[in-house]
C-alpha cells in the first residue's frame, strides 16, 4: 500500500532558496549547477566549438543541439550506468532570432520581405528533437559524448511518418505526400513524455503559427489560429528550394496544379511523435490517435500488467481541454525496453499508440469528472451544429475527428481549463497531477461565455470558448498565477475524482487569491513543468514544480517582481487528506533561473543524484560552464540544460 507522506519518512532536506533576479541559477548551499548542452553544441567530434561569433548555417544548425531547449529524458544504454552515462533526448521548442543571427545584427527580413533561404533552413533546423549521449565522470562533471552514434536531430524539415487514424486519410494528402501518409517535420515541440517500451514522446504545441492561410480557413484552422497574414517567421516568403521546401508553409487553396497543392499540410501537425532514440535509423511516427491540437505533453498512467495503458495530454491555450486516451491492447511486460538493444520499438508503439479511444475531461463542480469519448458513435448531448445525433455524422470517421479534436470536445461538453501545461502521475497510487498556468480569459463568476469568431455558442464548427467564466477546477477569476490539480481514475468506468492541490500566487495577495497561504519563501506563480520523483518503494516522492512567469514575457505580477521562474519542492499527501494551505506549507523553493528565462524540462537520474532541467529562452546567460556564475557583461544568450548535483555527491533533494 502507498504510505501517505506525513506517514512516512520522506522530508526535503534543503531550506528554501530566496527569491533572485540575477543572470545566474541559484541552488541551496551545498548544491552546485553545471551547464550542459546549451545551443549549438556540435553532436559530431569535428564540428565548431561555440563562440559568440559562429555564424550558424543550415548545415551547422542540423548537426548541433537546437534552440530553447524544453521537454526532455533520459534512455539508459547499460542499466547499470544508467545514472552516469545516458542518451538524453529533448526539445528545441522554439527560436530567438535575435541570439540564432547575432553575429550579422539579426535576421534579415524578419519583418516583410522574401526571407533568405539559408536563414529559413537554419532556423527550421534549430527547432525539432535532439538525441545525444551525456556522461558524467568520476569528479561529476558532466559532457556530452560528440560524435557519439546516437547523436542525431529531428527538425522542421525530417522527413517522418504519419500514424494511427489520420494515416492514408485525403485530409491530408499534400503534393509531398499524396497518399497522405508522410510529413516533413516536427515543430513547436514543448513538453514529453515516454512509453514503457523505450521510446520518446515529444508534442508539438504552438505549430499553427507557422502556418498560413491567406483565403478562407477551414474550421480547424479557425480552431487552431493558424495565421492570416505572415507566419511567425516569413518561412513561406523564402524563394528557391524544390518540391514546396517553403511553400508549404503557406496553405492558402490556391487555383494550382496538384504539383503545389499544400493546403493540407499542417494537418500533418498537431500530434504527439514517438521517437526511437536507441535507432538512429529510424524515423519519427506521429501517433495521430491521440488528437490534435496545441499539445503540451504527453504522460504515461499508471502500467499494469494485462491492463491498457493510458496517456495524459493536455491542450495549452485558453479555455482549452485536458485529454487521456486508452490503448485497445492490454499491457504485456514482454513489450518493456531492453536498453540499449536495437530493434523494432516502433511496431510495439503501433499495437498501442495507433488504436484506442480519446476522450476528454468533464470536471464536475461535485469534485467528480467524466471522462467523455471521442469517437464517431459519442452521442452530442443537445444534438450537434447542424442537428446531427454523433459525432460520426459531423466530423464523418475517425480521421475528421481527431482532426478537429476541439470542436469534437466541444460538442461533448468537455470543461474549459486554465491553460493545461505539463502533467505527471505518481506510479504509486496512479494519482495525475497537471499544471494549469494561468488564463486571462477567465471570467467571474455568473458571467455568460464568450466564443471566438462571434459565433453564438460551443457548438459552431471552428469556434471556441474566448472566454469562459469560473468553475469549480477553475474558481478564480482573471487567473495570473495558475494552479496544480491532480485526480484519479475511479473504479467505475469512465469515471474520475479531482481536487485543486497548490494555488499559485504572491505572498502578500489576500486569502482568495492565495489560497494555498504562500509566503515569500514558497510563492510562485504560472506552474508549467511537473515531475512525480518517486523514492524507494514505500511509494512516497517529491512533486518537483517549475514556473514559466517572466515578467520579460510581459508578464508583469507582484511575484514575477519578486523572483525569476523557479524550481520548487513538496512531498504531497495523499489525495483526500491533504489540503492545499498545507501542501502550500510545505512548499520549498529549491533553484531559480537567470533574468527573462523559463525553467522546464526536468527529471532526475535513477539514483536521483542529479536533477536535469532546462533554461529556456534567458536574456544574458551562460557565462561558462558554472551556471551559478553570473557575466559581467552581455553575453550571446544559449539555453541549455542544467545538471543540480549535491557537492560531494547524494540524493537531491533530501
Ligand atoms: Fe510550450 Fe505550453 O508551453
Ligand atoms: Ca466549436
Ligand atoms: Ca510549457
Ligand atoms: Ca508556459
Amino acid at each position: 500500500a502507498t504510505a501517505a507522506a506525513g506517514e512516512g519518512s520522506l522530508r526535503l532536506g534543503f531550506d528554501s532558496v530566496p527569491g533572485s533576479l540575477t543572470d545566474a541559477v541559484v541552488v541551496p548551499p551545498g548544491y552546485r549547477a553545471q551547464v550542459l548542452a546549451p545551443w549549438g553544441t556540435p553532436l559530431d567530434a569535428d564540428g565548431p566549438r561555440w563562440s559568440d561569433e559562429l555564424a550558424l548555417t543550415p548545415e551547422l544548425q542540423a548537426r548541433a543541439l537546437g534552440m530553447h531547449h524544453d521537454g526532455m529524458y533520459h534512455f539508459p544504454l547499460d542499466p547499470a550506468q544508467a545514472s552516469r552515462d545516458f542518451l538524453l533526448v529533448l526539445n528545441h521548442e522554439y527560436i530567438d532570432q535575435q541570439a540564432l543571427w547575432a553575429p550579422s545584427g539579426g535576421p534579415a527580413h524578419a519583418d516583410e520581405g522574401a526571407r533568405p533561404a539559408d536563414e529559413v533552413r537554419t532556423e527550421i533546423n534549430a527547432h525539432g528533437v535532439c538525441v545525444v549521449r551525456v556522461r558524467r565522470d568520476d569528479s561529476g562533471h558532466w559532457t556530452v559524448v560528440a560524435g557519439d552514434p546516437h547523436n542525431r536531430r529531428f527538425t522542421s524539415a525530417t522527413p517522418m511518418e504519419l500514424a494511427g487514424p489520420v494515416r492514408g486519410s485525403d485530409r491530408v494528402h499534400t503534393a509531398w505526400s499524396p497518399d497522405g501518409t508522410r510529413v516533413r517535420g516536427t515543430n513547436n515541440n514543448c513538453a514529453c513524455g515516454y512509453t514503457p517500451w523505450g521510446t520518446y514522446l515529444s508534442c508539438e504545441e504552438n505549430w499553427p503559427e507557422v502556418f498560413i492561410n491567406r483565403g478562407t480557413q477551414t474550421p480547424d484552422q479557425q480552431r487552431l489560429g493558424m495565421p492570416a497574414g505572415r507566419g511567425r517567421y516569413g518561412w513561406e516568403t523564402a524563394r528557391g528550394g524544390s518540391e514546396g521546401e517553403f511553400a508549404r508553409f503557406d496553405n492558402t487553396p490556391r487555383a494550382a496544379s496538384a504539383r503545389e497543392d499544400y493546403r493540407n499540410e499542417a494537418r500533418a501537425f498537431g500530434y504527439v511523435v514517438e521517437i526511437d532514440p536507441y535507432d538512429s535509423e529510424s524515423s519519427a511516427f506521429k501517433r495521430t490517435a491521440l488528437g490534435r491540437f496545441r499539445h503540451e505533453g504527453c504522460w504515461p498512467g499508471r502500467v499494469v500488467e494485462g491492463e491498457p495503458l493510458t496517456f495524459y495530454t493536455g491542450h495549452d491555450a485558453r479555455n482549452e481541454y485536458i485529454y487521456k486516451f486508452v490503448s485497445d491492447k492490454r499491457w504485456d511486460p514482454r513489450d518493456a525496453n531492453r536498453p540499449g538493444e536495437r530493434y523494432d520499438r516502433q511496431a510495439i508503439g503501433a499495437r498501442y499508440l495507433d488504436e484506442g479511444t480519446l476522450y476528454a475531461a468533464r470536471f464536475n463542480a461535485d469534485g467528480s469528472g467524466d471522462w467523455l469519448a471521442l469517437t464517431p458513435e459519442s452521442e452530442i448531448p443537445g444534438g450537434g451544429p447542424a442537428g446531427e445525433r454523433t459525432l460520426g455524422e459531423v466530423f464523418g470517421d475517425q480521421a475528421g475527428i481527431i482532426i478537429n479534436t476541439c470542436d469534437a470536445a466541444d460538442l461533448m461538453g468537455a470543461t474549459p481549463m486554465d491553460r493545461p501545461e505539463w502533467g505527471t502521475v505518481d506510479p504509486g497510487s496512479g494519482e495525475v497531477y497537471m499544471s494549469l498556468t494561468n488564463n486571462s480569459d477567465r471570467t467571474a463568476e455568473g458571467t455568460e461565455p464568450t466564443f471566438t469568431d462571434g459565433a453564438a455558442g460551443i457548438g459552431a464548427l471552428g469556434a471556441g470558448f474566448d472566454t469562459a467564466p469560473v468553475n469549480a477546477a477553475n474558481p478564480r477569476p482573471d487567473n495570473d498565477f495558475g494552479q496544480v490539480m491532480r485526480w484519479r481514475e475511479e473504479d467505475e468506468p469512465h469515471r474520475f475524482a479531482w481536487e485543486v492541490f497548490l494555488f499559485g500566487a504572491p505572498a502578500g495577495a489576500d486569502d482568495d487569491i492565495n489560497r494555498s497561504g504562500l509566503t515569500e519563501a514558497s510563492e510562485f506563480a504560472s506552474p508549467d513543468g511537473l515531475w512525480f520523483d518517486q523514492r524507494g518503494e514505500s511509494g512516497e516522492g517529491i512533486l518537483w514544480i517549475e514556473t514559466d512567469n517572466g515578467i520579460d514575457k510581459g508578464r508583469d505580477n507582484a511575484v514575477a517582481r519578486a523572483t525569476n521562474d523557479q524550481v520548487l519542492a513538496v512531498v504531497p499527501e495523499a489525495m483526500g487528506r491533504g489540503d492545499t494551505r498545507r501542501t502550500g506549507q510545505q512548499l520549498r523553493r529549491f533553484a531559480v533561473g537567470p533574468n527573462a528565462c523559463e525553467v522546464t524540462g526536468i527529471f532526475a537520474t535513477p539514483d536521483r543524484s542529479a536533477l536535469f532541467i532546462n533554461i529556456q529562452h534567458p536574456g544574458n546567460w551562460p557565462a561558462g560552464d558554472d551556471a551559478t556564475r553570473a557575466s559581467e557583461g552581455q553575453v550571446r544568450p544559449r539555453a541549455a540544460t542544467v545538471v543540480i548535483q549535491k557537492e560531494g555527491g547524494g540524493a537531491i533533494g533530501v
